[in-house]
């Protein structure tokens, strides 16, 4: 069998001296045998991908004669047969006929009496005309010859005798395609660097992408992930910096000591965190320095501050924990910030930081509550900020998400100063409903990691999950996460929209998990 080289080789000679080739089955290898279809268009398909060729596909029926049908073809049927064995003057006797013809005897001999071919005489077979015309051949060796018959009748009858059988011929019309040439281009198909550096991508032939096929079936964003994808474009809008959540293991430090959160503090002991048992505890550490300011304001106080009064102690700040909230990424941000100034001159750059990731809480799971849920951060550090600087921009945060009208409650957080709860008008539920919580970071805290005293930062945060169960209208929180959740909801849910009109329905009963 020719080997695709060969045949492209063929394909390309042929279509450059004939124009174009109407039927690829007058294409022989040099052996002289038909080239097998299946080989004709693997090169085709190449040849076409690089637009040298284009192809369309002729499909027609042929007609093989089975070993039956070939040994009629050769030998003529079995009522021919019958007939032949009858001697032209004596006759046969049936005994006889069966043990020189074997079953033909018996198959053909109905056939030869239909035909007037033979009649019965005494015990005997014997001629009834002297000459016959074995068309039953003459239409096998039609079929052969031309792989098909003048009359479709006999085509079928012949079919039922299962003399012959249908196949299909499948072969191809080529023309030449725009980029047709007799020599092979060689493709690329990556666009590299070195291509963009030496310009050779402007001469340089590429592979085409082939979308044809089933599309995937994977890959459709979750729920949360599409609620997700419309508060991240909120805070890009407004020009903040997201900031790296991967770290879901936290150490007490950055989540609680870093905070100004006392180490006898409730929410640290066992119901409500989530301590690591092996490895329970952080090795590495920031400065020296800085962990002796965090152990002095928590102990004896400054900035201003009285502090706990407590032996802060490094042991508890150690222990390894699932991140109970992702202010300690934003804490470790703020440190790193302030090393940044202190590398920068104390040239301070004001800063504008976002996260939205996970965040675990050792809480009992409920139809709203789950141990694990994602949390949505913002963090805006400036000099001179204020209470008004934080209630003007969360007006314009929740504005943006189509949550208007926001009212603030005094609370508190053990790091800042002031607090406020983020409220919002429910039309449905005709009351105030919280959506967030905020302050402004305390002294104790940004004063330890070296920040200016006049370096303000505000910071709020709010649940994602509410938010999500409300906009793709699921009551119980387990339909959205866990092993209860149906592929079908995921597959199936439209994208999101933050907009102004569907907003409203954000401002749901405990809308915030936060
Ligand atoms: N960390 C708080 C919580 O988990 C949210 C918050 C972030 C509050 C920043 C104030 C400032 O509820």
């Amino acid at each position: 069998m020719a080997s695709s080289e060969e045949i492209q080789t063929l394909i390309l000679t042929t279509l450059d001296a004939q124009g174009d080739i109407e039927n690829t089955n007058s294409l022989k290898g040099s052996d002289g045998a038909t080239i097998p279809y299946l080989a004709v268009v693997g090169v085709l398909n190449s040849l076409a991908s690089k637009e040298m060729v284009a192809y369309t596909t002729i499909e027609r029926d042929h007609f093989n004669l089975t070993a039956e049908g070939n040994e009629i073809a050769d030998s003529g049927s079995h009522e021919a047969k019958v007939f032949n064995a009858v001697d032209s003057i004596n006759g046969i006797s049936i005994a006889e006929l069966a043990k020189l013809l074997g079953p033909s005897a018996k198959i053909g001999q109905g056939k030869a009496f239909k035909n007037k071919w033979i009649k019965k005489d005494g015990d005997k077979l014997v001629r009834e005309t002297e000459s016959i015309v074995d068309q039953t051949q003459l239409d096998a060796l039609e079929v052969r010859s031309t792989g098909t018959h003048s009359n479709p009748a006999t085509l079928k009858d012949l079919q039922s005798r299962k003399h012959i059988e249908k196949v299909k011929l499948i072969s191809y019309t080529v023309t030449k395609g725009p980029k047709f040439s007799l020599t092979i281009e060689k493709q690329a198909t990556d666009l590299t660097a070195e291509m963009l550096a030496d310009g050779s991508w402007k001469t340089q032939s590429f592979k085409k992408y082939n979308f044809a096929g089933n599309p995937p079936e994977g890959g459709h964003l979750h729920p949360l992930m599409k609620v997700r994808e419309e508060f991240r474009k909120i805070f890009f809008e407004l020009g903040f910096e997201e900031m790296p959540t991967n770290k879901f293991v936290e150490s007490s430090f950055w989540n609680f000591d870093a905070l100004f959160q006392p180490q006898q503090h409730p929410a640290r002991d066992a119901h409500d965190t989530f301590f690591l048992l092996d490895p329970a505890n952080a090795t590495s550490f920031p400065d020296m320095e800085y962990l002796n300011r965090v152990k002095e304001v928590h102990s004896h106080g400054g900035y201003g501050s009285t502090g706990y009064g407590y032996d802060w102690k490094i042991e508890e700040a150690q222990k390894l924990i699932l991140r109970t909230h992702t202010t300690s990424v934003s804490s470790n941000m703020l440190y790193r910030l302030a090393k940044e100034t202190k590398a920068n001159n104390g040239v301070f750059r004001p800063a504008k930081f976002f996260s939205i990731d996970r965040v675990y809480r050792n809480e009992t799971v409920d139809a709203t509550h789950l141990a694990e849920f994602h949390q949505v951060e913002g963090v805006i550090a400036d000099k001179n900020l204020t209470l008004g600087d934080l209630i003007g921009f969360m007006e314009i945060f929740f504005e943006k998400m189509g949550v208007p009208n926001i009212k603030f409650k005094p609370a508190f957080n053990p790091y800042t100063e002031p607090s406020m709860e983020i409220f919002s008008w429910h039309p449905g539920l005709e009351k105030w409903v919280e959506l967030g919580n905020s302050g402004m970071f305390r002294p104790e805290m940004l004063q330890a990691m070296g920040l200016d005293p006049d370096v303000r930062v505000i910071a709020w945060g709010l649940g994602l999950e509410r938010p999500t169960m409300i906009k793709y209208d699921l009551n119980n929180i387990r339909e959205l996460l866990g092993h209860k959740v149906e592929l079908d909801m995921i597959q199936s849910n439209p994208a999101c929209r933050l907009d102004k009109k569907m907003g409203r329905e954000l401002v749901g009963k405990d809308a915030v998990d936060a």
